[in-house]
């Protein structure tokens, strides 16, 4: 489905990613982990075709991508739902839904069963998106992608700013979009969230894979490795500290 083959990126003279290579299989979902800074949506946006790699090549469904532009790899069958919730603002949040549905055959997902995933949406569905918060945003990107019924998502901290529950939902989406057949590079910060749902885990660290396993259960419950290569303990401590720490960071007075 997707080989991205030692790949170099730079922002102007600073080399990002360093000989990057994974592969996402067919109906495969992969995932991502790394701490803040390390290229995870670096590597991201070079598979969207948003960063053009100065070596190495991305291949999609048997295509070489490295050189199209973006547009092009998304009709390809590519959905991005990139960090930070990018939404057409002024456009209601159907309006949103209505251009980015692609439905072709019927196990494909449509505006209603997203909402069933996403309630919140659906009583928001009259309003400009730039009206939402910032995890409803976060929701309609994710929405976005699924009625695109591409062949891979790509889903970039897809759980970053949301609430507990709607980051259960977050979860009981992908393993849908899973059962469904539809391969992702699930990208996430979240590590016991990521572990416990993907086929395959990879951590990225300066740019490059330093970890790579067919057993995440496994990495779960290895505490030592976790530390190591992540610096958590635990994947449940991963999860939960980073929670408590966004509460902490809430202004006071
Ligand atoms: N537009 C940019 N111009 C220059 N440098 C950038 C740009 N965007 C990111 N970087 C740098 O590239 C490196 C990797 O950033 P990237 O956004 O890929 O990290 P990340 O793993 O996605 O982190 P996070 O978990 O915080 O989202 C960082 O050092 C960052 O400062
Ligand atoms: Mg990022």
């Amino acid at each position: 489905m997707l080989e991205i083959d030692s790949v170099d990126t730079y922002y102007g003279s600073s080399q990002i990613l360093h000989g990057t290579s994974l592969s996402v299989g067919e109906g495969e979902v992969v995932g991502l982990l790394g701490r803040n800074g390390m290229g995870k949506s670096t590597l991201v946006h070079t598979v969207a075709g948003l960063l053009k790699p100065r070596r190495g090549q991305v291949t999609f469904r048997g295509r070489r991508i490295s050189s199209l532009a973006a547009e092009r790899i998304s009709r390809l069958g590519m959905s991005l739902v990139p960090q930070g919730h990018r939404i057409f603002p002024s456009l209601t949040v159907r309006e949103n839904f209505r251009i980015a549905s692609r439905r072709v055959g019927d196990r494909d997902w449509t505006a209603d069963e997203v909402l069933e995933y996403f309630p919140a949406l659906r009583e928001r569905w009259s309003v400009p998106a730039g009206k939402l918060s910032g995890g409803q945003q976060q929701m309609l990107a994710m929405g976005r992608a699924m009625v695109c019924n591409g062949k891979l998502m790509l889903l970039d901290e897809p759980t970053e700013g949301l609430d507990p529950q709607t980051v259960g939902r977050m979860g009981e989406a992908i393993d849908e979009l899973r059962r469904r057949g539809t391969s992702a590079l699930l990208v996430e910060q979240k590590v016991g969230f990521t572990l416990e749902r993907v086929d395959r885990a990879l951590i990225l660290s300066r740019g490059q894979v330093i970890y790579e396993t067919d057993r995440p259960q496994l990495l779960r419950a290895d505490t030592q490795t976790l530390r190591r290569l992540i610096g958590v303990s635990s994947a449940h401590e991963a999860d939960g500290s980073r929670a408590i720490a966004d509460e902490n960071e809430s202004p006071v007075g």
